[in-house]
């Protein structure tokens, strides 16, 4: 099959499948711009990990479904935040009231620099990434770069945490996913391996959820 047309009907299945999905309509009702939303709801069930009062670093944010969410669950009474959310990602992100968003990419030290400097020197509650690089259909490479994004989540964590803080990481099974699994067991107390039922079976992500920094050696 011509690589046009094999492209062209996965497309397709793509916006069948889109148009039919039960949480793309929940989120369109809900008022999320995406489906993702819904997985960290229940991450956040499993775990109650968001209370109003906390500060969270979400990373690759955009279109800004996981900032909605945490927007909501850090709201006090009428509405205000109690608490801070600093997010960012390489792509524009529509503002969500009351976070702090940067632009840029996680992989260059500079944007790092810029975050750290936003964060500011206080600990912070949660750092959690959705980072997914854009996929360039070479599946080898593909995993590569999004276990390196996983990896400098992990670092940024081990940086800005406050030892009961939370890591929270999408990572496709694949080549270097157990390695990064054990890198977090190494440096955290307890971590768990959550599929939220919002993330397609299909897909080979998971969300490795892990809390209790533990001191560097
Ligand atoms: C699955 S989406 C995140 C969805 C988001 N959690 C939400 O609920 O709206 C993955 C994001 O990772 C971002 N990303 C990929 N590579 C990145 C990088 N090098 N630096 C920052 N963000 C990156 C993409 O631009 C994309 O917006």
């Amino acid at each position: 099959m011509p690589v046009a047309t094999k492209k062209l009907r996965s497309n397709r299945a793509w916006l069948e499948r889109h148009l039919t999905d039960r949480w793309v309509k929940l989120a369109q009702k809900d008022g999320y711009r995406a489906r993702s939303a819904y997985k960290l709801i229940q991450i956040n069930e499993k775990e109650r990990i968001f209370k109003p009062g906390i500060s969270v670093v979400d990373l690759g944010s955009a279109p800004g479904s996981w900032s909605q969410v945490a927007r909501r669950l850090l709201s006090r009474k009428d509405g205000s935040l109690e608490g801070r959310i600093v997010a960012m990602d390489i792509l524009p992100m529509d503002p969500v009231d009351g976070v702090d968003f940067l632009q840029g990419d996680f992989r260059e030290q500079d944007v790092c620099d810029r975050l750290a400097e936003i964060v500011g020197s206080a600990k912070v509650d949660v750092v959690m990434s959705d980072m997914a690089p854009n996929l360039s259909g070479i599946a080898a490479s593909d995993q590569a770069r999004s276990m390196l994004l996983c990896e400098l989540a992990l670092e940024f964590a081990q940086d800005h945490l406050k030892p009961s803080g939370w890591f929270i990481a999408k990572a496709f099974q694949g080549s270097g996913y157990s390695q990064f699994v054990e890198a977090v067991h190494r440096s955290f107390t307890r971590v768990q391996i959550l599929k939220p039922e919002a993330s397609r079976d299909t897909s080979s992500e998971q969300y490795i959820v892990a809390k209790g920094l533990k001191p560097r050696r």
